[in-house]
């Protein structure tokens, strides 16, 4: 038997006072629609329905495909929006897995099992439910004289015998696609002027059929976003879930509560993530490593035993025992081979930096190629740009590159060749040579280690 997911994602989101969709604001770095996609997968098929408003056609959103969209043109209630998918999902699966976009934290593992009770019970509809102490905003779960669920009331229609429910639909449900299809169309238009999709529950009890449901087990997976405050609360959930388990998995984070790690990052074992790191995208830390305090490190592969201390990376690959900043910036294309350090101050961008290279201070490096163990001194600066193109600089391996020295590409310092103190490099410098002044000559050649 099959179960298709449906998403309920074309509510205006009014509360939260914004010119972008709800379901499309971040968070810990990936849309709220997209939590919700990925949940569906592991509970039903591949292949994802949301409904949609028009808007969401105008809006830039992540495209990893296996879902379609279907359009809800007016706001009639979450009950006329399941009905907007029928017409997609009719003859094509026996279960309808329904969930509401807004509730991020919903884990995949809960609705796997909203999925397997429903095929178990053989109820018509099975609920996901909640407990809890601040009940805000939910529908309470109302139960007949036998126990049994027989219908939802929305907060805005409750009695206050009702409000004090703790029992709540969490808005996620598994529904027999036969009885929803015929289900559906029956629904009345509540005193707000909206088709309740929780109505179905008392048409269900109605009928004498069961209506089922299962807990969620971890608190957090109730907060659903209306506002930008539950946005934060669930920003704040998800990292604690992320961040829980990279310690799980033998990641040391001095200080969760300001440590941001992305979904799509991945961390080795015995790394340290000290105070105030933010790993983003498709980042991956090797093992030992120490990251922090105060790094922003995003689309970047930092090898074993590396430390980047008070510096941004973005797009950067490390080899192992690399040892960057503090306050250093490390751009799109920087390759750092295996030993080499940054210190204070060093930008590089589009270069790669052979083993051993030291960047001690003030430097950038831009469009470079720099062999094993050159030694760039303070100060010195690829002036990469003429004003129309970019040009390269390569500085073959055990160069010395003197203090201040401007290197004006497109140019080439050939390998143990040495530039004085503020020299001004415009022509290439042959290798076992110094070059000196501005611009730089070059005046004499350097003994071999041998001769
Ligand atoms: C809904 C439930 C409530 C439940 C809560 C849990 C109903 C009537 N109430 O209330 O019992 O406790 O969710 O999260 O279902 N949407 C549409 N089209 C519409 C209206 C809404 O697609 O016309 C979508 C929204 O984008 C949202 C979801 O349906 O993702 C829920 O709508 P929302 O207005 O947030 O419902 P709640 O008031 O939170
Ligand atoms: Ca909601």
């Amino acid at each position: 038997m099959n179960c298709r997911a449906v998403i309920l994602a074309a509510g205006h989101g009014t509360r939260m006072k914004s010119a972008i969709p709800k379901v499309l604001h971040p968070i810990a770095g990936r849309t709220m629609l997209s939590w919700v996609i990925k949940a569906c997968r592991q509970a039903a098929d591949e292949i994802v329905t949301i409904v949609v408003g028009s808007e969401m056609a105008t809006h830039q959103h992540d495209q990893q495909g296996g879902f379609k969209f279907v359009e809800q043109s007016e706001r009639l209630g979450t009950g006329h929006a399941l009905h907007q998918a029928e017409a997609a999902l009719k003859s094509r699966c026996d279960q309808v897995l329904v969930v509401n976009a807004d509730m991020p934290l919903l884990r995949g593992e809960t609705l796997v099992r909203l999925v397997e009770e429903h095929a178990r019970s053989g109820a018509v509809l099975t609920l996901l439910a909640v407990n809890s102490h601040d009940p805000r905003g939910f529908g309470r779960l109302v139960r007949d004289k036998e126990g049994n669920i027989s219908h939802i009331v929305e907060e805005a229609h409750a009695s206050p015998a009702e409000l004090q429910i703790q029992e709540l639909n969490a808005g996620a449900y598994c529904f027999e696609a036969s009885w929803l299809w015929r289900a559906l169309p029956r629904l009345e238009l509540s005193p707000k002027g909206e088709y309740y999709l929780t109505d179905l529950v008392k048409l269900a009890a109605g009928e004498g059929l069961r209506v089922g449901h299962v807990s969620a087990q971890d608190e957090a997976e109730k907060i659903g976003v209306n506002t930008r405050i539950h946005l934060a609360e669930a920003e704040a959930a998800m990292r604690e879930r992320i961040n829980q388990e990279w310690m799980g998995r033998g990641v040391t984070l001095q200080d969760p509560a300001t440590t941001y790690i992305g979904p799509q990052v991945q961390i080795g074992r015995d790394s340290l993530i000290l105070p105030n790191t933010h790993l983003e995208g498709e980042t991956v830390i090797g093992e030992n490593c120490r990251i922090g305090p105060n790094s922003i490190i995003r689309d970047s592969r930092i090898g074993d035993g590396c430390e980047v201390e008070a510096s941004v990376v973005e797009g950067a690959q490390l080899a192992e025992g690399v040892d960057v900043g503090p306050f250093s910036h490390l751009r799109e294309g920087a390759i750092l081979e295996t030993g080499v350090h940054v210190g204070n101050f060093g930008e590089i961008k589009n270069s790669h930096l052979g083993p051993g290279v030291k960047v001690g201070h003030f430097s950038y490096l831009g469009d470079a190629t720099i062999g094993a163990d050159v030694n760039i001194g303070a100060g010195t600066v690829t002036c990469n740009f003429d004003g129309e193109k970019k040009n390269p600089t390569t500085i073959d391996e055990d160069a010395f590159i003197g203090s201040d020295t401007m290197l004006v590409a497109p140019v080439r310092i050939g390998s143990r060749a040495r530039t004085g103190a503020g020299s001004v490099v415009t022509k290439d410098v042959p290798a076992d040579s110094v070059a000196v002044g501005v611009p730089a000559r070059t005046i004499r050649r350097i003994g071999k280690p041998d001769e």
